[in-house]
């Protein structure tokens, strides 16, 4: 079987480390880039090694030599970008946040069914081996009950910024929130922005993976500037007496970590997102008396898996269904949690 032949929608900061995945992972190719703008779609070409540009998204879409399509697009544009890459008969990988709401991202997953594409978020450290190994654990028995799954994941906007090779290649990148905000697509809600859909996300998927079920209540209260929360906090009850709870935002320190616990033992994994040493995942067991044990997994690069995992799919020929449905649900989550932040009300799902 050849290649699939990739596209990318958006000369986006995190298109950068997609493109060196499509470039490292077996059975991909990395075809072409488009952007608004014709020469900076050129020059990335240049320095990420592509060998087509497109001065419109939908030209891209519009060449029958690209198979998938990468999108990593402001939230706001997943929407309609995703639905014209399913009707040009294109499978689509989405970052995350995939939408605005369930009910678009329902649309875009039936576009995919319809032509017969995959669809799949960009959340990468589902697929990194650890992720597997944790949840071997989880299933085994050895934590007794699962009971209650604690997370966290923030970091400080501004040291971001500051930080963020596209900002620091321009020269002069913005110091304070003000600044960036008119430009950073995570200080503008009407792109998808806040902390919730940005960071969350991430939260939310890992109790959804563990508990493999959307929560039955949500409860959330969030920091807004800007109309998008800068912090947040929620709480999710799940059946069977089983409870999680979150923060996350871009007024903290760096961290993102998780934390299981069952009535035998506890698994603390302190940077399930993406492992603070590449060459070391790791995580921890407690037995019920607090007694731990390191446990450290495979040192694959979870980008390039993800890569693999997407273009094995299609390749099969048989379209994975659980990719788009826990987008949806992930999707759900979020939008249950927001409204109860911004109500203050429990939201029943
Ligand atoms: N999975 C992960 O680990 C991960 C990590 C970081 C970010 N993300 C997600 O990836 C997406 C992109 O994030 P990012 O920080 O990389 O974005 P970004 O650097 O701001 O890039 C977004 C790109 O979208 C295009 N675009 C089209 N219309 C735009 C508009 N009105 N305003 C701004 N950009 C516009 C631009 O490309 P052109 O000008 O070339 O058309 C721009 O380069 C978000 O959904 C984010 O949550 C995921």
């Amino acid at each position: 079987m050849s290649d699939i032949r990739w596209g990318i929608l958006g000369t986006a900061r995190i298109a950068t480390k997609v493109a060196e995945a499509i470039h490292n992972a077996s059975g991909s190719q990395l075809v072409g880039i488009a952007s608004r703008d014709e020469n900076r779609a050129s020059q990335w070409a240049a320095e990420h090694d592509v060998a087509k540009t497109y001065g419109s998204y939908q030209s891209l879409l519009d060449d029958d030599d690209i198979d998938a399509i990468y999108i990593p697009l402001p939230p706001s544009m997943h929407h309609e970008w995703s639905i014209a890459a399913a009707e040009r008969g294109k499978h689509i990988l989405c970052e995350k946040p995939v939408a605005l709401n369930a009910n678009e991202v329902a649309e875009m997953t039936s576009a995919c069914r319809q032509h017969n594409v995959q669809f799949m978020d960009g959340v990468m450290w589902v697929h990194h081996p650890r992720t597997r190994d944790m949840k071997a654990d989880l299933t085994s028995g050895k934590l007794g009950e699962l009971a209650r799954l604690t997370s966290g994941f923030s970091f400080r906007m501004e040291t971001y910024l500051q930080n963020n090779s596209m900002f620091s290649q321009r020269g002069n990148p913005p110091k304070t929130l003000d600044e960036a905000q008119p430009t950073e697509l995570r200080l503008q809600r009407d792109m998808g922005g806040g902390s919730l859909l940005d960071l969350g996300w991430y939260c939310c998927r890992a109790s959804l993976w563990a508990f493999d079920e959307l929560p039955q209540r949500v409860w959330a209260s969030g920091r807004y500037v800007y109309d998008v929360d800068l912090s947040f906090s929620a709480v999710m009850w799940f059946n069977g007496d089983r409870m999680a709870s979150f923060d996350c935002g871009f007024d903290k320190a760096w961290r993102k970590w998780m934390e299981i616990v069952g009535t035998e033992g506890s698994l603390v994994c302190d940077d399930f997102v993406n492992p603070w040493q590449t060459d070391k995942p790791r995580y921890w067991l407690h037995d019920q008396r607090g007694q731990g044990n390191e446990v450290v997994s495979a040192a694959d690069v979870q980008e390039q898996l993800m890569v693999e995992h997407f273009t094995q799919a299609i390749v099969s020929g048989e379209l994975n269904s659980d990719w788009p449905d826990i987008a949806w649900r992930t999707q759900r989550l979020c939008e249950a949690l927001d409204q109860s932040a911004r109500s203050g009300d429990i939201v029943e799902l």
